[in-house]
């Protein structure tokens, strides 16, 4: 099987994901914090470990404001759901946003009276930061962007939008679905607030993991209350971090995976997994750009390793299935929960099929693709 859905879930995971998930579920899976005994303590350790590696790579001196939830959903939704907005408050985001927050923010809209602008980011090759910065009001509380599309792989400047939202004292959330583990992100220093990221896509981890980190400039209301394992005594949620926004028991087997992926991405390097796959899609579009009745969509610079393409007059699901099915290619067709970037690229009543490189893809399977990519052309066309 040549796999190119890395977008949704990268595949194979290191093997020290899968031993440290082993090792976790038969020598020390206890309830972190939960108990005074030797193995929940060992089980604390490791958490506490996750996050203060967590932190580090994404430069936040804050590692207790590190937590943990199911996935990138999860924490987007925390932030957004859990923010103090009044009526009337507006957020400023883009286009090319995923449903997980897309979806809470018209909740929000609808629940609280919040207004939502999403800026097309078609308009320019570039990102015009200028622009998408004058649609900021008075009543701007948020800014939320999605640092690289999970549909064109199109990278957004976060550290100059995290300028201009710091300098206007405006909440910035970056989405770092598709970027945490292949692109320096650096909180800090980008002024970024808030990072939401799945443990299970860049970062190497496995499914059933995601974070939020929270830099003191927020405090956010839990959308969930619970057993935190502290404080038992309290009738209200505790105020403190993590266990503000950690009810209920964390993924420790999971936890203990995705903090052998950061291992194993901080040992590969970030620099060179994103040459790597700079290499892999820049080979994969020119070779698919060579075909008639193929259109490849996203920017031809500033992107990340998501390839999407349609064939003029085929259904994007039917491509996917002969790409599975005959050439056991794994690729996503559809509209990959962002009907608004698809109808930013003008793809919306046909979908896409969606190509994504990691760093275990090879040149070797790229060929391999465009090869079943001309060979179904082939077929249909003739
Ligand atoms: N958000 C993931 C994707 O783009 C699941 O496929």
């Amino acid at each position: 099987m040549i796999y190119l859905d890395q977008a949704a879930t990268s595949f194979p995971k290191p093997p020290e994901v899968v031993q440290a998930m082993t090792e976790c579920m038969t020598e020390y899976a206890a309830n972190p914090g939960r108990g005074g005994h030797a193995l929940s303590k060992r089980a604390d350790n490791m958490i506490v470990q996750a996050r203060e590696q967590l932190a580090d790579f994404f430069g936040f001196d804050q590692p207790e404001r590190v937590c943990f939830t199911a996935n990138a959903t999860g924490a987007l939704n925390q932030a957004i759901k859990g923010f103090s907005f009044n009526e009337g408050d507006h957020v400023l985001t883009t286009s090319y946003e995923h449903n997980s927050v897309r979806r809470p923010l018209e909740y929000m809209k609808k629940t609280s009276g919040i207004e939502v602008d999403y800026i097309n980011l078609e308009t320019t090759e570039e990102f015009d930061v200028e622009a998408f910065c004058n649609a900021v009001r008075p009543s701007t509380k948020m800014i939320i962007v999605s640092h690289g599309s999970n549909l064109t792989g199109k990278i957004i400047p976060i550290d100059e939008i995290g300028k201009i939202a710091r300098e206007q004292g405006i909440t910035f959330l970056v989405d770092a679905s598709q970027t945490a583990g292949i692109i320096p992100i650096h909180m800090e220093q980008m002024s970024v607030d808030l990072l939401a990221f799945p443990g299970h896509k860049g970062l190497l981890g496995p499914q059933g993991t995601g974070v939020l980190m929270v830099s003191k400039a927020v405090e956010l209301n839990p959308i969930y209350h619970g057993g935190t394992g502290s404080s038992s005594e309290l009738v209200d949620q505790p105020l403190k971090y993590p266990e503000r926004l950690e009810s209920g028991t964390v993924n420790t087997p999971g936890i203990a995976g995705l903090l052998a992926g950061l291992h194993a991405v901080k040992k590969m390097g970030l620099h060179k997994i994103r040459m790597h796959e700079l290499h892999l899609t820049e080979h994969l579009i020119n070779g698919l750009k060579e075909i008639n009745y193929v259109k490849v969509y996203g920017p031809n610079k500033e992107r990340l390793g998501v390839i999407p393409f349609t064939i003029e007059g085929i259904d994007a699901q039917e491509i996917a299935i002969i790409l599975d099915q005959h050439y056991e290619i794994a690729v996503r067709a559809g509209l990959h929960c962002t009907p608004l970037g698809h109808e930013t690229i003008g793809t919306s009543t046909t979908g896409a099929v969606r190509l994504s490189v990691g760093p275990y893809n090879t040149i070797d399977e790229i060929n391999k693709t465009i090869q079943a990519v001309e060979e179904i052309v082939e077929g249909y066309f003739g």
